[in-house]
């Protein structure tokens, strides 16, 4: 089974969760596109769902597939939000934003009364940080606030480059917000509340892709099949 058939594997666990008269939020990157073509085979066969992207290039395959859209302005509270992720814990603690779609991402999940994730075993960590945290800051004075960031990490107890994001040309990447990300490969991250909050109180960051007490339910998928790991009681 290649990872995209894990990938898949883990959205079809999910759309089991779809029933008509939901109002989703679709997640971004290779996982959730699985679970995206999924709703809109399902809305072809006559479900009736109402969805807010995460990020443009999930509204373009949603408006392909005929899958009905709507904003968080007028819809501005969700049953479910399904989306992947670049890590998780066994608490499902997450790190995303590696497509850039972080803040979306979060404001819809945060909208959302559930939000189930989707991975491959590869994203399954036993301590974030593997990945490159991905964080998402505006572009006025951001070498000011790189350097707020610096300062964030190590009082955290972390350490590690940060790196502006470029997009395929070597140009800094933009999100759909007209933002940058620094992407701060730190290795490890022992305590992620602290960093998350220590990162948010800088005024030039928007958001961190550290995704903490938001995700309930995930679905993992290996070789052998789809694993569902919970959350702490507390943490959702
Ligand atoms: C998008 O910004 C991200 O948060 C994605 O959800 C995350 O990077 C997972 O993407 P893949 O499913 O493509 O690995």
């Amino acid at each position: 089974m290649t990872p995209d058939d894990m990938k898949r594997q883990s959205a079809l666990k999910a759309i089991e969760l779809v029933e008509s008269g939901m109002r989703l939020g679709l997640g971004t990157g290779s996982t959730a596109r699985h679970f995206v073509d999924l709703v809109g085979a399902k809305v072809k066969a006559g479900l009736d769902v109402i969805c807010v992207p995460t990020s443009i290039a999930t509204r373009i395959q949603a408006e392909s597939l005929g899958i009905r859209l709507t904003t968080l302005d007028e819809t501005p509270e969700l049953d479910l939000t399904v989306d992947g992720a670049d890590e998780l814990d066994d608490h499902l603690q997450l790190i995303k934003g590696g497509g850039g779609a972080l803040l979306r991402e979060k404001i819809v999940a945060m909208a959302s009364d559930r939000m189930v994730v989707i991975a491959d075993l590869s994203k399954r960590v036993p301590r974030l940080g593997a990945f490159a945290l991905p964080v998402e800051v505006v572009r006025f004075g951001w070498r000011s606030t790189e350097d707020w960031v610096h300062s964030c990490i190590e009082e955290a107890g972390c350490s590690g480059p940060v790196t502006l994001r470029s997009g395929p040309s070597g140009e800094p990447f933009i999100t759909d917000n007209g933002n940058y990300i620094l992407d701060c490969a730190l290795g490890r991250i022992d305590d992620a509340d602290m960093l998350h909050d220590l990162l948010k109180s800088v005024p030039g960051v928007v958001e961190t892709g550290l995704f903490l007490g938001i995700a309930d339910t995930a679905f993992v998928a290996d070789e052998n099949g789809v694993v569902t790991l919970s959350a702490p009681i507390n943490a959702a």
